[in-house]
């Protein structure tokens, strides 16, 4: 293998991609070419690297200096600077607000420095179309140990040890479920990845499988050998076309290494993995609807009477893990359950992936400690709130999860915790709201989506969750009455205890969390007819404060509805009547003149 004398790890995340990534690229082997040095610097696409907020980035190893928001533009003088002269590039580094002072190494950044990485071990380490620099990285080690020195009953005794949950969801105990898989003999077993992930805002599992696919891989070969399934499926949304390609790519790598296929590392075993691509419904995430997705039939829950590992798949004990469950696997059966177990809190154990998404300065993939604080997460790591502005609420657990306020940021994250306030864990996605967000248009929105995405099969879900979203949607309107209040109340415990599957029984939780931490936002709605985050239209009317405004006229040239007049130099004034409220003026006024009431 050729070697260089550094490495130029240029993230090729979806979100890098999206801006740019392949023609910085282009760009950094044009100019390496250009300057004889193509031989000595090597240009490696890695998966994502976490910053997407500061995407495209790059990092140089083995110095592990950080370069972000780059354009090609940049690449000239990021290659005289500091690839000929040695002189790192400041302007290209990432610079704290608060502190002003450019930071060169990845590992000096504050997103950074509080995670612990262990689904994300190889992010931005590797090229995972590369399976050789996955096994350089250990990769295949805990595929080698359970099928070389351990029984399938050892297997799942560690992975029962570690305490490893399942982390799609349900926190379910992953040894607890691959046990019961074992127990059940059957000519036929399969092992699952769920890697659906119809979450609006999360991107966990997609980027662990477009960074490190045969992680998941791996995982899934130690979880087919210790129930005894010859046959892995992973199912995707075609909506992921990198992650797809990068998976097939690692399935025919792993095949021809003899890592998947026939008699494995020389054991009795044998293993294949095949990919069914979903057509991106949130409810094909569902275990049984996920089934019958399948198996061709219309993708809908159903009761379980029988549990999947006992009969799933075709009616054979099956294993459905989510894609980072599977991806911490080969890590425990390297490091042991008791590294693994010694990590997070007394029930949740580990670390935990999060897409932290919204109003944070720092959006990206962020992988911590179970048991870290909302405030770490959002404020250290997360940076804090765009534009300085105030926390308002984070939403945990997806669009049937829970917001959280400002008197729980303290909260130490884990599964019991985030029950208890009355959110949940979920798969990951963790969205940050600022004081601009009104809470009942946020349980609106989440409504409306799970409403959509209900499919309709049971009459609680899809009668209840439309009931409640027309309530909320009433209030946003300032329709509401008082007695809406306790009626989404009643309603909400109707639909979650009748609902046949998880979706609708979780769907009342936005509302539920919004007016058990904000019932104050709903009665201004209700009796005041006031939107105090000035989010609902119908609430809402903008006027100019005159002492504030300096006259600069951003908001009079920006207007679509050129609803605003006045004098050069004199303070500007709104016409109500023209005024359609898309808020634009508020938006560019610099000085905070234009106000909502
Ligand atoms: C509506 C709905 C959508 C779901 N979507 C996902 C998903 O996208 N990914 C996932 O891993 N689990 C999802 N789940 C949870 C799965 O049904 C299942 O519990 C999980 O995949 C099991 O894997 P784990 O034990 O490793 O968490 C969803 C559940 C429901 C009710
Ligand atoms: S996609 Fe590049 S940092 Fe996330």
């Amino acid at each position: 293998m050729k070697s260089y004398r550094t490495h130029l790890m240029l993230c090729a995340g979806t979100g890098c991609v999206s801006n740019g990534s392949y023609r910085i690229k282009a760009a950094l082997e044009r100019e390496l070419a250009q300057r004889g040095l193509q031989d000595e610097v090597a240009v490696v696409m890695t998966g994502c690297n976490g910053f997407c907020a500061q995407g495209p980035v790059i990092t140089v190893q083995p110095d592990g200096i950080f370069y972000q928001l780059l354009k090609d533009g940049d690449v000239p003088e990021l290659v005289e600077e500091h690839l000929l002269k040695g002189r790192p590039l400041k302007r290209l580094m990432y610079t704290p607000p608060e502190t002003e002072t450019p930071v060169p190494k990845m590992s000096d950044i504050g997103f950074f420095r509080k995670q612990r990485l262990i689904a994300l071990r190889n992010r931005g380490l590797i090229d995972p179309e590369n399976i050789d620099e996955y096994i350089a990285r250990g990769g295949y080690k805990g595929l080698a140990k359970a099928l070389g020195s351990m029984t399938p009953a050892q297997i799942i005794a560690e992975i029962k040890e570690s305490g490893l949950r399942g982390r799609g969801g349900a926190g379910y105990p992953t040894g607890v479920k691959w046990e019961s898989a074992a127990r059940h003999a059957s000519n036929a077993k399969y092992i699952i990845c769920n890697a659906d992930e119809g979450d609006p805002g999360a991107f966990m599992d997609r980027s662990i499988i477009e960074g490190d696919p045969h992680a998941v891989l791996e995982g899934m070969a130690i979880a087919g050998r210790a129930v005894g399934s010859s046959r892995g499926l992973v199912y995707i949304r075609a909506e992921y076309p990198i992650a797809l390609e990068r998976l097939s790519t690692a399935i025919r790598q792993a095949r021809e290494y003899g890592l998947l296929g026939k008699g494995i590392l020389e054991a009795d075993f044998d293993f294949d993995i095949d990919v069914f691509q979903g057509a991106g419904a949130f409810v094909c995430g569902e275990s049984s609807a996920m089934r019958a997705s399948i198996q061709g039939e219309p993708p809908e829950p159903s009761a379980k009477h029988t549990h999947a590992t006992e009969a799933g798949l075709w009616e054979k004990p099956t294993v459905l893990n989510n894609v980072e469950t599977l991806a911490v696997v080969p890590e425990i059966i390297v490091r042991g359950a008791g590294w693994f177990s010694g990590i997070g809190t007394e029930k949740s154990k580990g670390t935990k992936v999060f897409s932290l998404v919204g109003k944070v300065k720092n959006t990206g993939l962020v992988e911590v400690p179970m048991g870290t604080s909302l405030r770490d997460i959002i404020f250290d790591i997360g940076g804090g709130i765009q534009g300085d502005r105030k926390f308002k609420a984070v939403q945990t657990g997806g669009p049937s999860g829970g917001c959280l306020p400002t008197a729980l940021l303290d909260m130490p994250v884990d599964y019991e915790r985030l029950a208890e306030a009355g959110s949940m864990m979920g798969s990951g996605g963790m969205i940050v709201m600022d004081e601009g967000t009104c809470m009942v248009d946020v349980a609106r929105y989440f409504l409306e989506f799970l409403r959509d995405e209900s499919c309709g099969k049971c009459t609680a879900c899809r009668e209840g969750v439309d009931v409640m979203y027309r309530i909320v949607s009433d209030i946003c309107e300032g329709k509401g009455k008082e007695e809406h209040i306790p009626l989404l109340a009643e309603l909400g415990d109707a639909v979650k205890d009748s609902s046949m599957c998880a979706l609708g029984a979780t769907a009342p939780n936005p509302v539920m969390s919004t007016l058990r931490y904000f019932e104050d936002e709903y009665r201004a709605h209700i009796r005041d007819h006031r939107c105090p985050a000035g989010v609902c239209k119908a609430l809402v009317t903008f006027r100019i404060d005159p002492e504030k405004c300096r006259a600069c006229l951003l908001c009079n040239k920006n207007c679509p509805q050129k609803a605003i007049s006045g004098e050069k130099k004199k303070p500007q004034t709104i016409d109500e009547e023209k005024c359609i409220k898309c808020g634009v003026c508020r938006d560019v006024c610099k000085y905070e003149a234009v106000t909502v009431q």
